[in-house]
This record gives structure tokens, C-alpha cells and sequence, in this order.
């Protein structure tokens, strides 16, 4: 069950990918997460692309082409992943598709004012990487997460400069990405402007609608 998670920055992946992946007991893997896990790391590509995510940029392939073929190579991933923030490009896209084969494609759409609003209020565990939001989504103790009760913080990049940034970079290179899956027949489109608090919030069953009609099931992936 290879699944690819696509949406503008701030649009939900990673907190949906929180709850689908405990569903199907498969990684919720980030490229995100794994360049700021280098970053944290001092490593010499935490370093390189640091410079590129502080501007809200892409990093360039050969530094998250290379991440990601490190993390694929764990033993969890036998069973499947679901993979955000990875492809970004159509030449992204390409390489995929030379690594691995996709089975779907789940992509959440929402109003930009919705964006700006979820990036600004977005915060996030030091130890866990749980995802919280400062109105729509509180943690029960201010600042504190939940699960492992560590320091929530904010990213670097949920700056407002740089988020526009990201979101014009995403809408001139990730958005032709729709296309390319469209043509393959493997994308579906999510709506996902409603608040997760709200009891009308159904993304998640959607999401799950979608890879139980594909005949993939919690039981099958066990
Ligand atoms: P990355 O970490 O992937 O950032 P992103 O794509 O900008 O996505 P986000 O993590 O910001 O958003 P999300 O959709 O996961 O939203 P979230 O669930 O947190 O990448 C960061 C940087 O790394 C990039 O800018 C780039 O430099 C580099 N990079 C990564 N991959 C790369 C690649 N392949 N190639 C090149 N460079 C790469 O939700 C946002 C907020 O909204 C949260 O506070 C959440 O609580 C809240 N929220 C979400 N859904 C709801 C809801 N339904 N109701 C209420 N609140 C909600």
C-alpha cells in the first residue's frame, strides 16, 4: 500500500497521515521531517538544506533523492508508506516511478485563507512531531504535547514571507503534479476545508472510503 499524500503547504498531510497510519500500521514518512531531522543533526545535507527550507525553497534533488532512498531502505517500509511531501516536481514524479510503484494518490484541496490560517496557528512536539494548532486543534496543557508531554515549538518556516513563498512555489511547480497522476488514473481529490474539531470534519473517512475501495483494508495490512 504505497500511497502519496499531495496538497499545498499547511493543507493537512501530515496531520492526517498521524491518524491513517496508526488505521493501516504503515510509516508516515515525511521528506519534510527527515530534512529537519538532518537539520537537527547538523548533518552535512541538514546543513545544505537548510539554506533552501529557510527561504521556503526546494532543496535540490540530489539531497532529498538521496534522504528518501535511505529511509525506503528501513524494514517497515515492506508493507507500504505514506509518503508527503514526496514528489514535489514532475521530475520528482519521474524518479518515483523508477523507485517504486504508487497505488494511490490522496490530494487535499482548501481555500488559501484557510491555509495562512492553519500555517500561522500550527504547532508542533519536539519529541513526537505531533501536530497541534494554537486554536483548532489545542493541546489539553498549553504548549505541551499530549502523547509524550515534551515542548511544543514553531517551525522556521511558518513565517508569514516564507509561507507565501511556499505557497507560490507549490503552485507553479507541485500543482502540475495533479495532471500527471490524473493521467495515470491514480489521484482523488479531498476536500478538506473543514475544521477537524467540526463534527461535519469527515477527510479521514474519506481518505479511508478511498483505500478500502482499492481492496486495501486494516486487515490486510496486519
Ligand atoms: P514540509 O514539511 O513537507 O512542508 P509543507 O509541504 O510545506 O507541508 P506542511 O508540513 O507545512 O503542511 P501539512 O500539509 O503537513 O499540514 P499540517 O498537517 O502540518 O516541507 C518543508 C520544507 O522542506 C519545504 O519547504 C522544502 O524546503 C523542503 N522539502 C520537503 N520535501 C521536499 C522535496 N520533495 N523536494 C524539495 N524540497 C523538499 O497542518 C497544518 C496546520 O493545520 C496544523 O497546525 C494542523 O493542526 C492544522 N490542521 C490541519 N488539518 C486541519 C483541519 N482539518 N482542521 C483544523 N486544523 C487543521
Amino acid at each position: 500500500m504505497k500511497i502519496v499524500l499531495l496538497g499545498a503547504p499547511g493543507a493537512g498531510k501530515g496531520t492526517y497521515a498521524s491518524r491513517l497510519k496508526k488505521t493501516y500500521n504503515i510509516p508516515h514518512i515525511s521528506t519534510g521531517d527527515l530534512l529537519r531531522e538532518a537539520v537537527k543533526n547538523n548533518t552535512e545535507q541538514g546543513i545544505e538544506a537548510k539554506k533552501y527550507m529557510d527561504k521556503g525553497q526546494f532543496v535540490p534533488d540530489e539531497i532529498i533523492v538521496d534522504i528518501l532512498k535511505e529511509r525506503l531502505k528501513q524494514d517497515d517500509t515492506q508493507k507500504g508508506m505514506l509518503l508527503d511531501g514526496f514528489p514535489r516536481t514532475i521530475k520528482q514524479a519521474e524518479l518515483l516511478d523508477e523507485i517504486t510503484d504508487i497505488n494511490k494518490v490522496l490530494k487535499f484541496n482548501l481555500e488559501e485563507d484557510t491555509i495562512l490560517r492553519r500555517l500561522g496557528g500550527r504547532i508542533i512536539c519536539k519529541g513526537c512531531g505531533e501536530i497541534f494548532h494554537k486554536q483548532n486543534l489545542k493541546p489539553k496543557e498549553e504548549g505541551i504535547c499530549d502523547h509524550c508531554k515534551n515542548e511544543l515549538y514553531q517551525r522556521d518556516d511558518d513565517k508569514d514571507e516564507t509561507i507565501l513563498e511556499r505557497l507560490k512555489i507549490y503552485n507553479e511547480q507541485t500543482s502540475p503534479l495533479v495532471k500527471y497522476y490524473s493521467d495515470k488514473n491514480l489521484l482523488h481529490n479531498i476536500d478538506a476545508n473543514t475544521d477537524i474539531s467540526h463534527p461535519d470534519c469527515n477527510v479521514i473517512e474519506e481518505c479511508e472510503k478511498i483505500l478500502n475501495l482499492i481492496g486495501i483494508n486494516n486487515n490486510e495490512t496486519n
